[in-house]
């Protein structure tokens, strides 16, 4: 096995990496060492010539170049990573999957005094007030290191290392830890714990159900997702001694009925299901939806334990506490807000899903990108459509998990800050972009036809357009962000929707302020919120996007060239 060795600079990553290798006759490998032999000059050289930006794709080619991991029960590689090395998604991806990656968490006041004394600078801490910079970084990078085994705050040496030996004794004792699941991020989050790995589900369900004292897992899921998700979960539960019952709801949309939420219910009040007793929800949004709801309202309100299994629900609707049902008159007409305890957010599930549900929830994930995440934007251009196929490259390489973590870290993030939707501009309301229109052409098709991302992407050209058309954004930008689109096949197309029955939809959406839409349009660097656009405006730019018209065919202007 090899172990990598990861904490905030100051922590001995190399000091206790040389003595772990020595003791095990493995090779050590220290990545900034590899990095400033590779290029022949220091770290803060390299910050200070070239940039942070340079030095984390050096630090990247580094992380790849340890290639495949040892695979065997003997430590074989000690690795001590820069301490901002995993802060980058695919590098965690690289360092911890069939790796032994240990956190040496050391205090922040014995970190800040070896930093002072430590011959060598570290870019990220100088110049500034040493104690308070460690805490600083700490609390920015916790997520990152948490998903490691973690070794609190020891000061010597000789007990980190005999502590590292036990970890690779127990982990490795028969079960081989790091041949099983992968954690890859854990936080706590004001809007509840949030963790994301690969493989890693029944053992972070059954963390989370011991961490809220549970006696038995209920779970709730529906065919779809128990074939993918579900069944294993409960075999993994039941052989690990807990009792586990399964309550199934219909698979879909089907789901999301008041008939389905009393007749499950009914089931708890059968298993005299208690106040403090979570429940599991197992399966896409349509599932997380209904039995949120039924966490919320059984007994007052019940923990909630979500285990997203679509792409939709793993980069959005597992995320913000939001549940509803469905009434005849409309969707998600009935629900309550309810914060989950846990998200378990396991990518593998994603293997099994249709193409066209991951394809369109790449829709949400390009929203997520426009909002301001550039790397994400970059990372679905090369991999989107991979991803969308479900190509195993598109797994193994780690791009799958970037772009989850990023969609869903992006969206804690902006929920954390408006929990509700108080509306505050920068807050919930910008999860809106794209939707507008989406809701429209959704609600003029009655929900058949169209999924949500599908609409979504439509209204993404559509907002670019309008935005456009405002001049409150460059051309190259939008232009960019349509031939992402048209590379990930989405919002291509003709769509046989009446524009009346688009426009009527438009008017009744929920994202109104004082009566007018409130617009999340793309600017150069992210969004703006306008509540004046014009109809004369919009009119031309939807009859574009339900005629297919491409934004060549509409012209410099967005609305010129119209029929
Ligand atoms: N609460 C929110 O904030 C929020 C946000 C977005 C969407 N939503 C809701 O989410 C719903 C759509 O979510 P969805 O697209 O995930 O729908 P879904 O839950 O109906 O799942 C789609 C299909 O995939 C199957 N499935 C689930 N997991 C699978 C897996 N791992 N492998 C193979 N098949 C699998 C299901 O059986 C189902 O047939 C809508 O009801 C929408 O209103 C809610």
């Amino acid at each position: 096995v090899d172990i990598i060795l990861v904490g905030l600079p100051g922590s001995g990553k190399s000091a206790i990496g040389r003595r772990l290798a020595a003791r095990h006759r493995a090779a050590f490998i220290d990545l900034d060492d590899a990095i400033e032999a590779g290029t022949g000059r220091s770290i803060p050289e390299i910050f200070a010539e070239d940039g942070e930006a340079t030095f984390r794709a050096l630090e990247r080619a580094a992380v790849a170049a340890l290639g495949p991991p040892d695979a065997g029960e003997a430590v074989a590689r000690v690795v001590a990573t820069g301490g901002g090395a995993v802060v980058d998604p695919r590098n965690r991806w690289q360092l911890y999957r069939g790796r032994l990656p240990v956190w040496l968490d050391g205090r922040p006041e014995v970190l800040a005094q070896r930093l002072r004394r430590s011959p060598h600078v570290r870019p990220l801490v100088t110049g500034r007030e040493p104690i308070a910079a460690v805490r600083d970084l700490g609390r920015r990078r916790e997520r990152f290191y948490a998903a490691a085994h973690r070794i609190v705050g020891m000061a010597d040496v000789r007990s980190v290392v005999a502590a590292v030996d036990d970890l690779v004794a127990t982990a490795g004792g028969g079960g081989a830890a790091w041949r099983r699941g992968t954690s890859l991020l854990s936080a706590s989050t004001p809007i509840g714990r949030y963790v994301l790995g690969d493989g890693m589900a029944a053992e972070a369900v059954s963390t989370a159900l011991h961490d809220l004292g549970a006696r038995r897992a209920i779970l709730v899921s529906e065919p779809g997702a128990r074939a993918a998700a579900g069944d294993a979960i409960a075999a993994s539960l039941t052989a690990e001694g807990w009792p586990v019952e399964v309550i199934e709801l219909p698979r879909g949309e089907a789901a999301k009925r008041l008939a389905v939420v009393e007749t499950a219910a009914r089931r708890l009040a059968e298993l005299r299901a208690e106040r403090r007793e979570p429940l599991v929800a197992i399966g896409g949004g349509a599932l997380g939806d209904a039995a949120g709801f039924l966490a919320a309202t059984w007994l007052r309100g019940v923990p909630l334990i979500h285990v997203p299994t679509t792409l939709v629900a793993q980069i959005d609707s597992a995320i913000g506490g939001k549940t509803a049902v469905d009434l005849d008159e409309g969707k998600n007409l009935v629900g309550a807000f309810h914060r989950p305890s846990v998200i378990v957010t396991d990518v593998a599930f994603l293997r099994t899903l249709d193409e066209r549900q991951r394809r369109a929830a790449l829709g949400e994930a390009v929203k997520m990108a426009v909002l301001g995440d550039g790397r994400l934007f970059e990372v679905l251009e090369s991999d989107g459509d991979a991803i969308a196929r479900g190509e195993a490259a598109a797994f193994d390489s780690g791009a799958v998990a970037e772009v989850v973590e990023r969609c869903a870290w992006a969206k804690v993030e902006v929920v954390a800050d408006d929990e509700r939707e108080a509306g505050a501009v920068g807050g919930r309301i910008t999860l809106n972009l794209g939707h507008s229109v989406g809701h429209g052409l959704e609600a003029a098709d009655g929900y058949r036809d169209l999924l949500h991302g599908e609409a979504v992407a439509h209204g993404l050209r559509a907002a670019s357009r309008i935005a456009l058309e405002l001049e409150l954004v460059a051309r190259d930008r939008v232009a960019r962000i349509e031939a992402l689109l048209d590379r990930l096949g989405l919002g291509i197309g003709p769509l046989a929707l009446p524009a009346d029955a688009v426009r009527v939809a438009m008017g009744r959406d929920k994202k109104h302020a004082a009566g007018r839409l409130r617009w999340v349009l793309p600017s150069d660097d992210g969004v703006v919120v306008r509540d004046d656009v014009p109809e004369a405006v919009v009119d031309p730019i939807v009859d574009g996007i339900l005629a297919g018209r491409t934004l060549d065919e509409v012209g410099a202007a967005g609305t010129a060239g119209q029929a």
